[in-house]
């Protein structure tokens, strides 16, 4: 009864402390909550994602179906390469993933399809899986090991891509979507904001 009754007083302690810590989004995760947070990510996902390799070839149209997917669901976060740099010019607690390094790379296919569908929860990464079906997420998939790879050719034209304005991001969406883009009404002069 005793221990009972410890361990809710400290739990009661912690629940009035922690709204008291200031933590904005804008600052970085410090290194312990980083390291803990990895290891927690990293043990769900291996326990329980699939031991699988990707079922779909890197063939021209697989790598441009997962590119177009990736640009409409997955470059607005994490940028048109995979830099991690997202388009809403604010900070993520914990900050977006950059997709081309080790640590994402290290992933397994299994690994990466169990992200991709179930997401990180109490992180910016949303699940995809009741949206999209396996082969969109494969295809995606595909892409995301592409960007690591990128030629100088191909990684400039991304580049130059990434720092189109609003606008002409707006304009590209409309004609690859036709339909289903929503015509937005940028702030005056908020279009040549990018550096
Ligand atoms: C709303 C923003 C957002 C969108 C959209 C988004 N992500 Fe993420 N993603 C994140 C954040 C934030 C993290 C980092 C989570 C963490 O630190 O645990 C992340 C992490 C990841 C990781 C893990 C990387 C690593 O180093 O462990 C992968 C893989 C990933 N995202 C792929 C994708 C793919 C593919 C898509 C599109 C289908 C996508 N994400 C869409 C925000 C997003």
């Amino acid at each position: 009864m005793i221990l009972i009754g410890a361990v809710m007083a400290v739990l009661i302690m912690l629940l009035r402390l922690l709204p008291l810590i200031n933590w904005p989004a804008t600052r970085k995760p410090g290194q312990m909550e980083s390291k803990l947070a990895d290891y927690v990510t990293s043990e769900w996902v291996r326990r329980h994602a699939a031991k699988q390799t990707n079922p779909i070839n890197p063939t021209p149209e697989n790598l441009k179906a997962g590119q177009g997917d990736f640009e409409e669901h997955c470059a607005t976060c994490h940028g048109l390469d995979g830099s991690g740099e997202n388009r809403f010019e604010a900070d993520f607690y914990p900050p977006v993933a950059k997709l081309t390094d080790d640590d994402a790379q290290n992933w397994s296919d299994g690994e990466l399809y169990f992200i991709i569908s179930n997401g990180i929860p109490m992180t910016g990464m949303p699940g995809f899986s009741r949206n999209h079906d396996s082969k969109e997420i494969w295809g995606m998939i595909l892409w995301v090991r592409h960007l690591a790879q990128l030629n100088p050719a191909e990684k400039a034209a991304l580049e130059s891509r990434a720092h189109m304005s609003v606008e002409q991001h707006q304009k590209m969406m409309e004609e690859s979507h036709p339909g289903e883009v929503q015509p937005s009404s940028p702030k005056p002069g908020a279009e040549s904001e990018h550096h």
